[in-house]
């Protein structure tokens, strides 16, 4: 089930944690980060990306409005050989500078953001879309057996380099699940 943990950054308070769906597009809505649950297409979580792609067509259609835009469909799972290397790549918090956007067909993974002094824990499962602005600070953790499928929105591959910021909030806010 998706969640939304916000915390102060400083003194580690809780403020709020919901599952409601809602709750979660209308609190990180005032952070610029479009947040929406899609219904999940009938095709298996394995199902090749072409079949996810073609699935999801009206939404993402609609999602990029006639924008440029590029999709893909991307795999984890926990036997990849890279799951590691790829789970340190962005489990600092970073930036970057395009949309960072995953629709979650399968699975899932946690959005952490640092916006003014807050952390923002979207725990994103099957059926959410997640829209990160360019230059937000955050990071994204799916745990030591990652599983997910996700389809990812872009313009530019490039936009997907992870700058860092050098900061250890990181460590100090473990996803939440
Ligand atoms: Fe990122």
């Amino acid at each position: 089930m998706s969640r939304l943990t916000v915390w102060d950054a400083k003194t580690k308070a809780q403020e709020l944690s919901t599952t409601d769906g809602a709750e979660i597009a209308a609190t990180l809505a005032k952070l610029g980060v479009r947040f929406e649950r899609w219904p999940l297409a009938a095709i298996p979580a394995d199902a090749s990306a072409e079949a996810v792609l073609e699935a999801y067509k009206p939404h993402l259609d609609a999602f990029l409005g006639g924008n440029a835009g590029s999709v893909d469909v991307l795999k984890l799972t926990p036997d990849n050989p890279n799951k590691d290397a790829l789970r340190q790549k962005f489990l600092s918090e970073h930036t970057h500078t395009e949309d960072e956007v995953r629709f979650f067909h399968a699975g899932g993974g946690n959005f952490i953001l640092h916006v003014t002094g807050k952390i923002y824990d979207a725990h994103c499962t099957a059926g959410d879309l997640i829209s990160v602005p360019a230059e937000t600070q955050h990071w994204f953790d799916a745990g030591e057996a990652p599983f997910f499928t996700a389809v990812r929105i872009f313009t530019d591959t490039s936009g997907w380099v992870p700058h860092y910021t050098g900061t250890d909030l990181a460590e100090k806010f473990p996803a939440t699940v």
